[in-house]
């Protein structure tokens, strides 16, 4: 089998929202799909779709050789699913829960039991593992909720933002975790709101937003749809980012991404250092205040830009920064985009 997952046109409104506006996916066998989106932008719809929890409007998907909605329970033996709808029991231990996965997929006792052990050292659970799951931090059921998911190793897995939330030392955790699973031939479909996460984990990249896909490659292909080096300029002045913007076309070299509430510029060019002068000295000829300029590799957050003309929101807000206080992060709102920036 060629594509372990294969979506073509998925469709699914809620009431007057287009969750799904039209989504083609597909992941050859044994890689990893990052599905890269802003809060809102149709994530979790598509895996909820693309695991059997949500049945499309139309278009249609296969999952590991089976049709999702013709065969769901096909379907469902050959995938995980972690994420946002964790299946963890509160007033089990950390071990129970695994246990009771293992057995739920019909492992024996011992294998069962020997799986929890393997997984609570491996999520770093051992020492919290005979405490029940509700006196766990965010950090900690997240952890068991991934380990819940990998107690059998199915073809196909699903990660729905696994580490929003998490703090930089465990969402590094994580990643070798899944570094680990994909190099043992997993498929995996990531969703994340983490830029450099999926730089990091995932081989293809789609870029969600409002229900679509609006653009597709690797990391590499993304990055050089904003050129190569680009010249950002963070305007002191709301009301100079019109001209600036203006101004800053003439030495472009691709399309401007402005950032209107952040007063910030960015455009692609080519020359370097000698542009970057001449771009101060012009403004400083027009009397454009600056409060920061620079010459800039590209990132994925250039590429939202340059693609949406806005950055990617996470939830805390911050575009592609690091994680928050895990109880705080996880009990933000999931629903809503009420801080994308527009233009
Ligand atoms: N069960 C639902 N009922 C109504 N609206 C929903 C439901 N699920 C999702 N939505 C809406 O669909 C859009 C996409 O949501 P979602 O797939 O959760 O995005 P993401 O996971 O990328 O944050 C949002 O506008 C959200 O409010
Ligand atoms: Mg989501």
């Amino acid at each position: 089998m060629q594509e372990a997952i294969v979506a073509e046109g998925l469709v699914k409104t809620f009431g007057s929202v287009r969750a799904l506006d039209g989504v083609d996916v597909s992941v050859p066998t044994g890689t990893v799909l990052g599905l890269l989106g802003p809060n809102g932008a149709g994530k979790t719809t598509c895996v909820r779709v693309l695991t059997t929890l949500l049945k499309p409007d139309s278009g249609r998907a296969v999952v590991a050789g089976h049709d999702v909605l013709k065969n769901p329970n096909e379907v469902r033996r050959s995938i995980g699913l972690s994420g946002q709808f964790a299946a963890v029991d509160e007033y089990l231990t950390g071990r129970e829960n695994l246990r009771m996965v293992g057995e739920l997929y019909q492992l024996s006792g011992r294998d069962a039991k020997r799986r929890a052990d393997e997984l609570l050292a491996q999520f770093d659970l051992a020492d919290a593992g005979d405490r029940p799951a509700k006196t766990y931090s965010g950090g900690m059921r997240r952890r068991l909720d991934l380990a819940a998911a990998l107690v059998v190793s199915p073809p196909v897995m699903f990660m729905d933002e696994p580490t929003t939330g998490l703090d930089p030392r465990n969402r590094m955790a994580l990643w070798r975790v899944i570094e680990e699973l994909v190099s043992d031939g997993t498929t995996l479909l990531l969703t994340t709101q983490y830029l450099e996460e999926a730089d990091h984990l995932a081989h293809d990249i789609a870029v969600v937003d409002h229900g679509k896909v609006i653009a597709r490659g690797t990391a590499d292909e993304l990055k050089a749809k904003v050129g190569g080096e680009r010249v950002e300029v963070v305007v002191h002045d709301q009301e100079r980012l019109t001209e600036a913007t203006e101004m800053l076309a003439g030495f472009g070299k691709g399309e401007l991404g402005v950032v209107k509430l952040q007063r910030r510029i960015t455009v692609p060019v080519i020359g370097g250092a000698k542009l970057l002068a001449e771009v101060i000295r012009e403004l400083d000829a027009r009397g454009i205040e600056i409060d920061d300029i620079g010459l800039r590799r590209p990132t994925l957050d250039d590429v939202f830009i340059t693609l949406t003309g806005h950055a990617a929101e996470t939830e805390d807000g911050n575009a592609g920064g690091e994680g928050d206080d895990e109880e705080q992060s996880e009990a933000a709102p999931q629903r809503g985009r009420g801080k994308a920036v527009k233009h």
